[in-house]
Formats: structure tokens, C-alpha cells, sequence
């Protein structure tokens, strides 16, 4: 029997230069998609894919997340004696949630350094990871997708997805083969080698991992042999390349729009369409929007 992921890691201890001046003193993660964190997104990701443990590596400054999933007894207090029920539902909904713990990244030593933090809450099972400036829509979640291929080989899984070529340096990038997966031959691949964020001549293709994965804990052993690697940072992908040595890796291409909303104009990207999608927002907003002169 191939063990299911239980728990979800999510780095969140970045500085957010992408994002400057608003992230100088509120976390990226934080950033109100319409009226939802980012991190949010993922975390309902997470549930929606049956996951029941989130853990949160986060860093100096990053105490909203933590009050945001946490109850917050005056703001309810006060939604129930003006008996606001809804709003009341609403907050409550979120610290009801799912169980969350934290650990901190003391230092920015890089996305795998991050995930190394989570090593004893994880332990010795397979769990996600989920990077939340990578907002997913998607009918059958994102990680959903990824946890089926698990299931299936019991081998970690990256995302993935086609980026053109001038934009293939700002990811991890796969060398990878197709493998025929449930009468298709075009979604999983078995991966070769990868590397972090390629110069645009030396990518292996125009394949690029995006932030979710489903890893076995081997992981942990791959990641604390590698030395730091693209920006003097300890990468992930090259613990995942690391693992490739002993484990098979695959990759699926997973059904779904992904927004960088961790970049501005991914973020405007998403707010827009996220927006016209709301049932409660998007008619007026597409009304809105008609009368600019675009
Ligand atoms: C990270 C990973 C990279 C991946 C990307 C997806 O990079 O290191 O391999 O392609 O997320 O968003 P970051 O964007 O955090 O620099």
C-alpha cells in the first residue's frame, strides 16, 4: 500500500522584493486577492485535496499569517453583538479551518532550506508543498492532480507547465520524457534532470515547475546533501535533483490556469479574473470595466 500525503508544507518566510513597497512590512502571503489572502488560496487548495495538516514556515514579519488563521475574539465579539452572522461565519470559517503549525526559517536560505525546517513536524511520511504566490485555478485542484500520479507510481511528483522562452529563466526547469498515464500521453512525464532557473540557451526544455509538489521524505536526506546552488540559496530543485539519483520523479502538466501572483502583473492578472468570476462582484465589475476606454 502506497502511504497518502497527509500534510502540507508552505514556505512562507520569503522577503517579497517582487513585491516591494507592499511588502515592506506585511507578508507577500497576505496579499488580498479580491478579499482573500494568498495564502488562503492554497491552504483551501490543500483541503479541497484532502489534505487535514498544514504546516507554515514562516520568518520575522510574518505574524499576520498567523493571526489570520488564528481566532480572533474581539472582531468576533464585536460581528456577534451587531449581529453580523454571516461575517461571523465567515471569520469563524477561517480559523475553524484545518489545523496549522508553524516553524521558522530563522534565515532566506532558499526554497529547500525552507522545506528542511519542516523536516520533524513532516516526519517520515510522504506530504506537499505548496507555494502560495502560485494561485491555481483549477475544476480538480492542483494538488488533487498531483496526489493522484502519487498514488499511483509512489514516487514524487513536481507541476508543471509550457512557459515561452523568454520567460523559462525565472523557473526550475526539466529534461523529461512522456510516459502513457490513463490514455493520455501528454500530462506525465518521467524527469531526467532538471535545473534551477537556466540561462535561456541551457534550458533542457520549456517545461517549468510550479509551486506544487508531492514529495516522499526522502527528500530531507536529498536536500541536506546538496551545497547551495542558483543565488547562493539552498534550491529545491536541486534536492529533487538530488533524489533523482535513487527515486524516479515525475512531472505532470496539470489541468488548470496558474497566476503568478507573487509578480504585479500576475497579480492584476489574477485579481481581474478572479473577480469576474464572483458571483456577488462580476456582473457589476464586467459593467465597470466595459466603460473604460481600453
Ligand atoms: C521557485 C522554485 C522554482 C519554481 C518556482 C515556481 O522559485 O525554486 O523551481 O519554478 O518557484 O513558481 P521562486 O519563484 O520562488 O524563485
Amino acid at each position: 500500500m502506497i502511504p497518502k500525503a497527509r500534510k502540507a508544507v508552505f514556505p512562507a518566510a520569503g522577503l517579497g522584493t517582487r513585491f516591494l513597497p507592499a511588502t515592506k512590512a506585511q507578508p507577500k502571503e497576505m496579499l488580498p486577492l479580491v478579499d482573500k489572502p494568498l495564502i488562503q488560496y492554497g491552504v483551501e487548495e490543500a483541503i479541497h485535496s484532502g489534505l487535514q495538516d498544514i504546516i507554515i514556515v514562516t520568518g520575522r514579519g510574518k505574524s499576520a499569517i498567523e493571526d489570520h488563521f488564528d481566532v480572533s475574539f474581539e472582531l468576533e465579539h464585536l460581528l456577534e453583538r451587531s449581529g453580523k452572522k454571516d461575517l461571523l461565519a465567515l471569520v469563524r470559517g477561517i480559523s475553524d479551518m484545518i489545523d496549522i503549525s508553524y516553524v521558522r526559517q530563522k534565515e532566506a536560505l532558499g526554497l529547500g532550506h525552507a522545506v528542511l525546517r519542516a523536516k520533524e513536524l513532516v516526519g517520515k511520511e510522504p506530504f506537499c508543498v505548496v507555494l502560495s504566490d502560485d494561485v491555481i485555478d483549477a475544476e480538480i485542484p492542483c494538488l488533487r492532480q498531483l496526489q493522484d500520479v502519487y498514488e499511483f507510481y509512489g514516487a514524487s511528483v513536481v507541476a508543471l507547465m509550457e512557459v515561452p522562452k523568454d520567460m523559462i529563466s525565472a523557473y526550475g526547469v526539466v529534461d523529461a520524457e512522456p510516459v502513457d498515464h490513463m490514455g493520455q500521453s501528454d500530462r506525465l512525464f518521467r524527469i531526467r534532470n532538471m535545473v534551477e532557473k537556466p540561462k535561456v540557451e541551457d534550458a533542457p526544455s520549456n517545461l517549468a515547475i510550479i509551486g506544487r509538489y508531492v514529495l516522499t521524505p526522502e527528500i530531507f536526506t536529498s536536500i541536506e546533501a546538496v551545497e547551495p546552488g542558483r543565488g547562493g540559496e539552498i534550491q529545491l530543485t536541486d534536492g529533487l535533483k538530488h533524489l533523482l539519483r535513487s527515486r524516479p520523479v515525475y512531472g505532470y502538466k496539470f489541468e488548470g490556469k496558474r497566476y503568478d501572483a507573487g509578480d504585479k502583473l500576475g497579480f492584476l492578472q489574477a485579481t481581474v479574473e478572479f473577480a469576474l468570476k464572483r458571483y456577488d462582484l462580476g456582473a457589476q465589475f464586467r459593467q465597470y470595466l466595459k466603460t473604460l476606454p481600453l
